[in-house]
């Protein structure tokens, strides 16, 4: 326990006071904000989701490489052509994967929907909105939009029972496949985190359905982590695209590659905004 303690204070997750009686730990300040559960900007439920689900599809790295697919087969026994199967193969997991993806919202949330000026988009769908954090970030944000989260419909399902309240009336959901289902008519569609799970055919093909159901003078808003054009960095992007081959079919792209992508589909006036944080802003226009 000592030792764990002393990589811990190594680490800067915990202080040390060494006093005649022993040795004294406690928490560091960014442990209190990040890692107690209880913090506002709590990671707990990502790390955990990190810890128990990302680190094992990375043991299997190499495969992964030679390979150029996931290693959900290798890490669970689990084989699904869909990643979405495979990561809500229980209703717990399900759950524990939406705390996790809420929590980094907590952080970046309001920088990804404040980096362009959104207000004149009044219905919004916030396409795989999963738990539902940017969609509560806009209706703070912008006082006359609605945001309706759409995704598949267990996600939906557990969305209302635990993530939003019923108390908040300019949020409202949709059960639907992207793929599969019509998208409805929109001012503004949120594609957040969805691209990078996704090979570029899947893109192009979802994001021409959002850009044929979009309402003139609409848009496409996608929120990513946008990598170097000459993909030099940054390292935290890089890394998540590692982390995209091993999970899923998809990876991080540069703001070129997403072009590409919008452009094909038909949108034009791309604009890009770096936040500075993880995530940044990608605004197309139909
Ligand atoms: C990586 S998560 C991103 C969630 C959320 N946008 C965020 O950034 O926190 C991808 C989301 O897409 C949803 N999704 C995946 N495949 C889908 C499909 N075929 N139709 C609708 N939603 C889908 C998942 O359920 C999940 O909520």
């Amino acid at each position: 326990m000592e030792r764990l303690l002393d990589a811990c204070v190594g680490l800067k997750l915990l202080r040390v006071e060494v006093k005649e009686e022993g040795a004294f730990y406690g928490n560091t300040e960014i442990s209190n904000l990040y890692l107690a559960k209880t913090s506002p900007k709590t990671q707990h439920h990502n790390l955990m989701y990190y810890s128990k689900t990302i680190y094992l599809c990375w043991h299997y790295l190499t495969d992964a490489v030679r390979e150029g697919k996931n290693q959900y087969e290798r890490a669970f026994g689990i084989s699904s052509k869909d990643v979405f199967e495979a990561l809500y193969r229980s209703e717990e997991e399900m759950i524990k994967f939406m705390y996790g993806l809420n929590e980094i919202w907590s952080i970046c949330g309001r920088d990804v929907i404040a980096a362009f000026d959104l207000s004149s988009f009044t219905v919004i769908y916030d396409l795989g909105g999963g738990a539902g954090a940017l969609a509560q970030e806009c209706v703070s944000m912008y006082p006359s939009c609605t945001v309706t989260i759409f995704d598949l419909p267990k996600v939906i399902q557990t969305a209302k029972k635990y993530f939003v309240s019923s108390e908040e009336h300019r949020i409202t959901f949709y059960e639907g496949d992207f793929f599969k289902d019509p998208v409805p008519a929109a001012d503004l569609y949120i594609l957040a985190r969805i691209l990078h799970d996704w090979a570029d055919e899947k893109c192009v093909q979802l994001l021409t359905k959002v850009q044929k159901a979009c309402r003139p003078g609409g848009g496409v808003l996608l929120i990513e982590t946008l990598l170097n054009e000459d993909k030099s960095g940054p390292l935290e992007s890089q890394l998540y695209s590692i982390n995209m081959l091993v999970q899923t079919e998809g990876k991080e792209r540069t703001p070129a590659e997403y072009s590409k992508l919008l452009t094909a589909a038909g949108f034009k006036e791309i604009g890009f905004k770096k936040t500075g944080k993880l995530y940044d802003a990608i605004l197309g226009r139909k």
